[in-house]
């Protein structure tokens, strides 16, 4: 097969473009879908269009300063790689290549709970810029002895997602035997052979072990058999009780992932938590949820000077980083556009996928006239929030009451 040629990648989606190209129908479909309708994820990008940057001139952006504060750390742009489970399956080895291309780019990596590399591993390659993200167990030792591990790695943030209580309806898994252990269907198994890249790769590695999970199912078990363990632990409901466990255990940065609602940051302000992610899990788990952008204004407004809120779902370009941060994150992170990048062309997708990003986020600053990530704010904005009807609701009354502040 030709060589990827990533200097003809301009934007994301052209990224997509390739990782759909290279990978077998089964795999795409985890990276790229939602569920049922998948009205959420359209709905996550959608929710962009109805903010507008407003720019000004007359000001000196001949060297904008993409450097960001988060946590004590200065990073080098605003924008991370946030935690995507099984992304072994797209590229052999991609956690640890997803964390070290973020430590070379200067930017922080969350490993997911359903990775195939090991926490310890991640300590050792990229400690300053990986976080770990943990999906509670059922048995919750097992959750309090993956908190003491990430601590002894040396990482200095934990991530607590909580918006898997259950598993969501994930249609295109569901057809194409996507499932818990992974179970292709015989027309998936036919389609896979049409990516014989793909599939000399998968051969060469095999199903991929769900690594941390390994030592706390039965000796010896296979990588299908961890996986069946792993499926009777998780998913579960993360309580807040939990979390107030958590905050006793673990010493570093806390940061609850998967808030949508201004009341659960505040209960999670009270908690003692240091951040939390807003995020609709980019559009996998209910698929009614607003656009995550739609609901960062009101929950910026209630908890943003209390703690770090930072923002994910549906961001494909620069300036939709921008307009996040505008409206009162501190930091953002990507999923799918850096997993196009591991599958199109492993570390240097990645890294294309990064560099798309900075090259946007910086000629996007330029033109509105913000020299720095300090000066984004919601000054630069302008929207018409879509459906007048939901104005009434407390959300869009705490929306309008932070746009007039
Ligand atoms: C293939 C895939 C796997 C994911 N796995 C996890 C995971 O293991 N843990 C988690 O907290 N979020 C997971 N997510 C959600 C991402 O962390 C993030 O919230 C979401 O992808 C952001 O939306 P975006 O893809 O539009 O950028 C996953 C997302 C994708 C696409």
């Amino acid at each position: 097969m030709a060589p990827v040629n990533l200097d003809r990648t301009v934007n994301v989606d052209d990224l997509r473009k390739l990782a759909k190209r290279r990978l077998p129908r089964l795999a795409y479909d985890f990276i790229e879908g939602g569920l049922e309708d998948e009205r959420g994820v359209t709905r996550n990008e959608s929710a962009f269009a109805s903010f507008d940057l407003v720019p000004r001139y007359g000001i000196d952006v001949t060297a904008i300063d993409q450097s960001t504060m988060l946590f004590g750390r200065t990073f080098s742009g605003p924008l991370g790689i946030a935690p995507t489970g099984l992304a072994a399956l797209f590229r052999p080895g991609a956690d640890l290549m997803l964390a070290q291309t973020a430590k070379a780019a200067n930017v922080p990596f969350i490993m997911s709970g359903a990775s195939t590399a090991l926490i310890e591993d991640l300590g050792r390659v990229a400690a300053e810029h990986g976080w770990y993200q943990l999906y509670v167990a059922r048995d919750r030792g097992i959750s309090e002895d993956m908190i003491r591990r990430v601590r002894d790695a040396g990482l200095s943030t934990l991530v607590i997602t909580v918006d898997v209580p259950t598993n969501s309806k994930r249609e295109r898994n569901l057809r194409n035997g996507f499932t818990r252990p992974i179970k292709p269907t015989l027309g998936a198994k036919l389609e896979a052979l049409l990516h014989p890249a793909w599939m000399a790769e998968y051969l060469r590695t095999g199903t991929p072990m769900l690594s941390n999970w390994q030592r706390y199912a039965p000796p010896g078990a296979s990588a299908t058999e961890v996986a069946e363990f792993v499926a009777q632990q998780m998913p579960v409901p993360v309580l807040w009780r939990d979390i107030e466990n958590f905050r006793r255990l673990w010493p570093g940065k806390l940061v609850v992932k998967g808030i949508m609602h201004p009341d659960d940051a505040t209960s999670c302000a009270a908690l003692g938590v240091d951040g939390i992610m807003v995020s609709n899990h980019g559009g996998r788990q209910l698929d009614k949820s607003p656009g995550a952008i739609e609901v960062l204004p009101a929950i910026a407004a209630t908890v943003g000077e209390k703690m770090t809120v930072m923002f994910d779902s549906g961001i494909r370009r620069g300036s939709d980083a921008i307009v996040a941060l505008c409206l009162g994150a501190k930091y953002v992170f990507v999923g799918r556009p850096t997993l196009y990048g591991a599958a199109a062309a492993g570390a240097a997708g990645v890294t294309r996928a990064l560099e798309i990003f900075k090259d946007e986020i910086g000629r996007t600053m330029v033109q509105m006239g913000a020299p720095d990530i300090r000066s984004l704010g919601p000054q630069f904005l302008t929207w018409e929030p879509d459906d007048r009807r939901r104005n009434s609701s407390p959300m869009m009354m705490a929306m309008e009451r932070s746009r007039r502040a």
